[in-house]
Parts: C-alpha cells; structure tokens; sequence
C-alpha cells in the first residue's frame, strides 16, 4: 500500500507552538517544514517531542497568507517530527494544495508508489491514483479516493454491529432518510432487519406503488406508514389513517366511502368519506385483514377505477390516493379460509415490508430502551439509568408486544422507580408473579383474568379479531383496545 496523499519537498516556516515539559508554559519555536502533504508534514525541530503530543503550527502561505492550525506528533526524531493535521477546514486545505502543487517537481515519477510514469498517465498503472493534479477536479476528486482508502484501511477493525451503526448514520445523517422519517416520530435503530426496511422506505416512498406492510403488532407498522408518505411526493397532502378492525363493522363503509343526506336511517346530513378526504395524499389503512368481506370487494373496484361512490349515490368520483396498507395477520391463510380475497390480497401485496420483531433486532432492545428512557426522563425533567442488571434483562427478554412494550415498560418505570437507576422490578420484567390472595384487589383479578380469556381466544380464533369478538361476547373494536391495553 502505497501514501495516501501526495508529499513534496518543501521549504516552509513554521512557529510550533508546544506546552512544553509539562507546566514551563508555552513555547514558540520559529522553524522550518521540509516535507509537506495535505494530511501532515516533517518539521525540523530539535530537541524531539513526545510522541502524540498536539501542538500548535502557525505558517504563511505564499499569496494566501497565514493559518493556524493543530498538528499531532506522530514520529519524533531524525532531526525533527513528523506531524499529523487536524481541524484543516475545506478553505485550508484547498488553499494548502495550491501551495503543494507547485512544489512537485518531479511530476516523472508516481508521488503515491514511486513508479516511473515517463508516459505522462493520468492515473498510475501501478496503484491506481489520479496523477492529473493540475486539473481543477482534481482535489475533489482525491480526497474522495483517500475517503474511500482511508475508511477500507480502517473497516478491518469495525465488527459487524459497527457496520450497521455506520450504514445507519449515514442513511440518517448524511443522506437524510432520518430527518423526513422523525418529522412524527423518529425511528430508531441500527439491526441489520431494521435497517433493511429503512432502505425498503426509501425505494418504495417516492413511487405509487400501493405497499403492505406486515408485522406483529407493535413493531412499527404505522410508523413506516407515516414515514413512507413523509418521503413521498405527496407529503404536503393528506395522510389519513383508517384502523379497519376500530370501527364497527356497520359504520366502516360510511367512513371509508362517505355517504348521501338520507341514505340509511340517521343520515341527516352527506358526509364525505376518508378516501375523498385524503384525495392527492396517502390512506393507510390499518389492520387490513379485519376488512368485512363486503367492503373489500368495494376496496378492490376502488384500486380498479380510482373512483369512490358515496353510499347512496348515483355516481362516482375520481380521485387519487396512494394506498398504505397493515396487517398482523397472515393474509394467506385468511385467503385459505375464505376471510380474504386473493384478488384483493394480489392488488395490495406489489411490494411488502415486513417488520421484524424486537425479539430479532439484537442490540436494539438496549437502542430502543435507553431512547425511550431519555424520551421520557426529559419529558419529565428527570435524570434516570438502567442498572446494568435492568439491561441485561433487556437484552434478554423477548419482548412479545415489540416497540409499544418497551415503551410502556420504560415510562411505568421512569414514573415508578423511587431511585435514579430502574431496576429490571420497576419495569416488572422478571418479577415472579405474585400469587393472588386475599389482599389482590378487585381491580388486579380483573386485569388477570380479562388477559388471559383474551390471550386464550385469540389463541382458538388464530388472532382472527372478527371471531374473537363473537367468542367473547364483545365488539371488535373493543377486542381491539383490550389488545392494545395488555400487548397482545
Ligand atoms: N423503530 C422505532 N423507533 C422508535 N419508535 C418506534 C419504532 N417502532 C415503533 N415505534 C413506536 O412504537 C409504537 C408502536 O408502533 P406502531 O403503532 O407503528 O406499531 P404497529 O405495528 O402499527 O402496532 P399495531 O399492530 O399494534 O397497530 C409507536 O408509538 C411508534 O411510534
Ligand atoms: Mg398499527
């Protein structure tokens, strides 16, 4: 491997400026460079400095005048010390180039490997560098090759999580894919799952592609939603959100479709229906499989000729909406059963993004937790840390009801915990379960067992929310908020 950066000799003054033999205050010492590049130089200097010292490098260009900038000792000896650059702003370093330029001298010969280039190449044919350093590109050109160079030399060390902690700076920080994912709510994470469907985002968000997005509940599903019209070319039109298994089953078409003064009894006045309202935006709807069998077919006419008919109307209107869809459920065996239409299913399914769940994401249950923590501490002007028993068990639990849980865990814990350090108790993670007795109040017997019948029904009814209603005697979107209110 040859330099990284062009070197020439030089005949430069500098004033080294040292806090020298610790405590004898600062010196200046006025002295020479005899060697230079854009990333450090040779200073003559005597008698040697130690090793990774920073020091101070004052210097006059010519026609550019003088700069002060920092330099560590990387070598110390031979006369003097060979010095890295830093804080070298983009005007320095351009300006510095200039000078280094027409200090080559002997342009016969590769500065980077030392190959003879009697040909005038452009590039080396030996190590491959841009050899054109007249050309205004130049500069530009090369500090991207050494970026590049630099950071292969250096990703030998990186493990694989802080490769993904990169990649996902850069999505976020560089090209931005973060700042339009947290106009809501920001999106954390750096698994290798997450982080494909940051990517997945990315495509699909500026195409009109319909998406369906799949999960456990919990894991984000309306989040990448949001964040798939945040990227869209629609984000300054609505984004209207429609939860199909929260609404009765009777009212769900008006909703969606809107309705005529007097179509159905109780319609006193129109209503215009979601799919009008978010005309030139995005509609997610949520939960897409608890859609009744009857509206789906309507939602499959609707994607066919993008034209809603109000209930009791004689006519339709065009309209455009990108569609967004969820579910938790496993559309193709609702298909099997007949729950589902697969003509329907086809038309939703062109592109999916499944979020994995927590319990997938490795190292981040510990991201999300502390994010949540500092979330909730400043919110509440509180200064509070996990105990490392607190992350531990974090890293270990499973996390059934995925981001919603953690959340929920962490704020009982920031509001509960009596001490600045939650324990794994007050986030009620490995408690043993408390035995109920005499003292269980009415209200503690009433959440066990209403978790349980509901875990158990929606167990017999395969998460089939429409059957789990009918078992248990209640509505849907009463099945709904109970699934919610115990993360099931
Ligand atoms: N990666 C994440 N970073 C930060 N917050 C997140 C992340 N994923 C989810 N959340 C938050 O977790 C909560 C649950 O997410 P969301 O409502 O999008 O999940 P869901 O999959 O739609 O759940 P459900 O199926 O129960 O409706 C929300 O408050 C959301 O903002
Ligand atoms: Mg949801």
């Amino acid at each position: 491997m040859g330099r990284l950066d062009v070197r020439c000799e030089v005949d430069l003054p500098v004033c080294v400026i040292a806090d020298n033999n610790g405590g004898k205050g600062i010196t200046e010492t006025k002295t020479r460079f005899t060697s230079l590049s854009l990333a450090g130089g040779f200073i003559e200097f005597k008698p040697p400095l130690s090793k990774n010292k920073i020091i101070g490098l004052k210097y006059d260009l010519p026609k550019h005048g003088e700069f002060e900038i920092l330099g560590e000792i990387l070598r110390s000896g031979e006369g003097g010390i060979a010095t890295r650059f830093y804080n070298l702003n983009r005007d320095a370093k351009l300006k510095l180039w200039d000078y280094i330029k027409e200090n080559i001298t002997d342009d016969l010969s590769c500065p980077y490997c030392g190959k003879k280039n009697e040909q005038r190449f452009r590039r080396c044919d030996n190590c491959g560098w841009g050899l054109n350093f007249h050309s205004q590109d130049y500069i530009v050109e090369h500090e991207k090759e050494a970026f590049n160079n630099r950071l292969s030399l250096k990703s030998k060390s990186f493990s694989i999580e802080d490769i993904y902690r990169i990649l996902n700076f850069v999505d976020v920080e560089i090209l931005k894919i973060g700042k339009n994912l947290d106009i809501n709510e920001e999106f954390v994470g750096s698994s290798k799952g997450i982080l494909n469907v940051f990517s997945m985002i990315r495509k699909v968000a500026p195409t009109e592609i319909p998406v369906l997005i799949t999960g456990e509940s919990g894991t984000g599903k309306e989040l990448t939603a949001m964040a798939i019209h945040e990227r869209s070319q629609r984000k300054n039109k609505p984004f209207v959100t429609i939860n199909c298994a929260a609404i009765p089953e009777n009212l769900l078409e008006a909703e969606l479709f809107g309705h005529e003064k007097g179509s159905f009894t109780g319609a006193h006045t129109g209503k215009i229906g979601k799919f009008e309202y978010a005309d030139g935006g995005t509609i997610f709807l949520d939960e897409i499989g608890e859609l009744p069998v009857g509206l789906q077919s309507k939602l499959l006419r609707f994607l066919e000729d993008k034209i809603v008919e109000r209930i009791g109307s004689n006519g339709g209107k065009k309209i455009d909406v990108r569609l967004v869809a969820a579910t938790n459920c496993d559309l193709k065996s609702a298909i099997a059963k007949g729950a589902f239409r697969k003509d329907l299913f086809y038309r939703l399914d062109v592109f999916n993004i499944n979020l994995p769940p927590v319990r997938d994401r490795g190292e981040d249950k510990g991201i999300l937790a502390r994010y949540f923590l500092n979330k909730f501490s400043r919110e509440m002007n509180l200064s509070k840390t996990f105990t490392p028993e607190a992350i531990d068990t974090i890293r270990s639990y499973d996390w059934p009801g995925n981001v919603r849980e953690i959340i929920n865990k962490v704020r009982r814990a920031v509001v509960m915990s009596k001490e600045e350090a939650i324990t794994p108790a007050d986030m009620e993670l490995n408690v043993p379960k408390i035995e109920m007795d005499i003292v269980t109040s009415l209200k503690e017997v009433r959440y066990s067992i209403e978790k349980q019948k509901l875990i158990e029904a929606m167990r017999h009814c395969n998460n089939n929310i429409s059957k789990v209603a009918r078992v248990l005697g209640i509505s849907r979107p009463s099945v709904y908020s109970l699934r919610k209110k115990y993360n099931i």
